[in-house]
């Protein structure tokens, strides 16, 4: 008999027939979160669950009694209780690589979005304020040979750090847990610490993914050691920086801009101070959200399902599961 999984939103067509070519399928495809309830109701009889962003704690795996496999749309795992899922043997995978340069083509827009002010220019120019000249007061500062400083060097990292080097004649730090020897070599960038990477850099790309080390990582002291002129950049997680003390640099001139793919709390509230801000470029969380890469995820995440529900060991099991 084929295994039932349960499918939080909707995926495209060729990736639901794949999977049901080997399971039987329960999905919710409105945009609205399913219901507490009846999230509940069809947990209760899944072997696998399929989703992007749900949270699994203890409380969800005991309405779960038959999961065995909670495969995720993302290369981000930081919505699984790990200690939770393991103590119960469920399996959790992401999809990471197919979307490595996706999601540093976007750093970069945001860099180049917020340096040469993109988003405010194109705001004048449908303001009808374009009346004679060139804006004045917008001009904006250079992307090339400036100083770049990344903050988590995985394979995304890597992926910007090529970009900015060899497309933009960047000078290129990185500060991450382990030395990148290899990635130093390639790419001719340099490990720095952290402290002395905020320091030096004219563009800060926080890349490191959402753990307890990383939570609150750049706060007030941080901000305060960034040049007046720095850009702060976040396409990790809104969690891996203190939000207020961006707040506050920005407001107070610390930092002069940030481009921002994540925040603390997504949706993002309708009267948050960053949706007033001029010199915060803000994005919906879509660092991945190419129509081919998304794709690619949702068919690796349906691959990871499949294997873990057949026995074998997915290939993007997530390591702390291992
Ligand atoms: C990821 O894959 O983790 C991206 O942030 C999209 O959620």
């Amino acid at each position: 008999m084929k295994p039932t999984v349960f499918i939080d939103r909707k995926v495209p067509n060729e990736v639901e027939a794949y999977i049901a070519e080997h399971c039987n399928i329960e999905k919710w495809e409105q945009s609205t979160h399913i219901p507490r309830a009846m999230l509940h109701e069809k947990l209760a009889n899944a072997s696998g669950l399929l989703t992007a962003g749900m949270k699994i704690d203890a409380d969800l795996l005991e309405r779960a009694p038959k999961l065995k496999i909670v495969s995720s749309i993302s290369v981000g795992y930081n919505h699984f209780d790990l200690a939770a899922m393991k103590e119960r043997g469920v399996i959790g995978t992401n999809t990471p690589h197919v979307l490595n340069d996706t999601v540093a083509d976007l750093a970069l827009a945001l860099m180049l979005g917020t340096a040469r002010r993109v988003a405010e220019l194109d705001r004048y120019v449908k303001d009808g304020q374009w009346k004679s000249g060139d804006g004045l007061k917008l001009f904006g500062v250079d992307v090339h040979h400036a100083k770049l400083g990344i903050i988590g060097m995985g394979r995304i990292g890597e992926a910007v750090a090529r970009r900015a080097k060899f497309g933009f004649d960047m000078d290129v730090a990185y500060f991450n847990r382990s030395r990148k020897p290899e990635a130093e070599e390639k790419l001719g960038v340099r490990f720095s610490q952290l402290n002395d990477l905020l320091a030096a850099s004219d563009f800060v790309v926080m890349l490191a993914p959402l753990t307890a080390e990383t939570t609150k990582l750049i706060g007030h002291n941080e901000f305060k050691m960034m040049k007046p002129s720095s850009i702060f950049i976040n396409i990790s997680r809104g969690q891996t920086v203190d939000e207020l003390a961006l707040i506050e640099a920005l407001q107070s001139g610390t930092i002069a801009a940030a481009g921002l793919d994540v925040y603390e709390k997504e949706p993002i509230d309708a009267d948050h101070p960053f949706l007033q801000m001029a010199n915060v470029l803000t994005l919906p969380h879509i660092g991945s959200a190419t129509t081919q890469t998304r794709f690619d995820m949702a068919m690796l995440a349906a691959q990871n399902l499949v294997s873990g529900l057949s026995g074998q060991t997915p290939t993007c099991m997530v390591d702390e599961l291992k």
